[in-house]
């Protein structure tokens, strides 16, 4: 085992690894998490839509972002065309939160059903939802 006393090869040995650290791919995650579109929040939110944000802020804000703006590379915003009520109607969001969702629209895979959540909660988010895309010019 004498070589292995060597400093040449130590130096080779640690060459070596920092090259490979160095050229292994890494995944991009360029922008994770950032949001994907700008929502407008009104003033005039009724109160069952108030009782939907804290809700939705409870149960999906984590993936869809906080007011349902989306994040890069998690889950898409719902303040978007494609989830307005003639594309995605109430029930479509009810069918989410109980079943989950197939990853049809989007590149961020499935979402799972959402855990311990009541019908009442998936009625005041959908409520809240529906205004936040009527102040934001969707539906
Ligand atoms: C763990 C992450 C995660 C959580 C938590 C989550 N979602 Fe999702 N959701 C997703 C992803 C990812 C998709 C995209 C599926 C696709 O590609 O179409 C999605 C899609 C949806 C859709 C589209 C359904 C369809 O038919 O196309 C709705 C509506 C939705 N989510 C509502 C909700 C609501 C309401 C909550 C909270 C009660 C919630 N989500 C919580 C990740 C999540």
């Amino acid at each position: 085992m004498k070589q292995f006393k060597s400093p040449i090869l130590w130096l080779i040995i640690a060459i070596t690894a920092v090259a490979i650290y160095a050229l292994k791919p890494k995944p991009n995650t360029a922008g994770a998490g950032t949001p994907i579109v700008s929502v407008t929040v009104p003033t005039t939110l009724g109160a069952n839509a108030k009782m939907g944000q804290g809700a939705f802020e409870t149960h999906c804000a984590a993936c869809h972002g906080v007011n349902a703006v989306g994040q890069v590379g998690i889950a898409p915003p719902l303040i978007h065309k494609i989830y307005e009520p003639s594309h995605h109607g109430d029930l479509s969001f009810a069918r989410a939160a109980k079943f989950g969702v197939q990853a049809h629209h989007w590149p961020f895979g499935n979402m799972a059903p959402v855990d311990g959540i009541t019908d009442n909660e998936i009625i005041s988010i959908i409520t809240y939802i529906r205004e936040l895309q009527r102040a934001n010019g969707i539906g």
